[in-house]
């Protein structure tokens, strides 16, 4: 399992720690296996239950995000962190944090008898920005990559996110709010 959640998610080779991205596929795999999901099944899952036929996958969903923010953090390291180090995000936490952000919807999400994706049990007592952040801090995932999945949606709306976090949060919705305006939805 592990191999093919490697090829799905490619945008781990941008981790350049090697043990951090064991960790991060350990997640996927134990989200996967909680969930009842095989790792292909993240291409058929639809990314949100908020936009009514969605045709854009939960893959697809977080490697966009992923590639998103990481390329507003390297524009943001070129001109700013240049300026002054102090401001230089880290390329590790925010490409883990994003390939994270939403893995908690596998424990969130299951097909019913029909096959349609509805909201789990589980789902339905820990919306995913918590069951993700849980899994991630068991498999040895640092605080400020929990802290990313955590405050990534709505629960991290009144705090103040760590500056990937900032990131991750936007790219999510640059998604999901270009998409629901596509379809006329606010
Ligand atoms: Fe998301």
């Amino acid at each position: 399992m592990k191999e093919r959640i490697r090829e799905l998610l490619p945008e781990l080779n941008w981790i350049t720690d090697k043990v951090l991205q064991d960790k991060v596929v350990a997640v996927y795999e134990d989200a996967l296996q909680k969930g009842g999901w095989e790792p292909d099944d993240m291409d058929r899952i639809p990314f949100t239950l908020n936009i009514p036929d969605v045709p854009f996958s939960y893959l697809s969903h977080v490697r966009g995000v992923t590639q998103m923010a990481k390329g507003g953090m390297d524009v943001f390291n070129k001109l700013y962190a240049s300026q002054d180090p102090a401001y230089t995000m880290d390329n590790d936490t925010l490409v883990a944090g994003g390939l994270l952000h939403d893995v908690g919807k596998l424990l969130e999400y299951e097909n019913d008898a029909s096959g349609r994706t509805v909201r789990s049990k589980c789902g339905k007592n820990l919306r995913h920005p918590f069951s993700g952040a849980a899994l991630a801090l068991k498999h040895g995932c640092s605080d400020e990559i929990a802290h990313i999945i955590a405050n990534h949606a709505r629960e991290g709306d009144s705090g103040i996110r760590n500056p990937e976090a900032v990131l991750v949060n936007k790219a999510d919705y640059m998604h999901f709010d270009s998409v629901k305006s596509f379809k006329g939805l606010k």
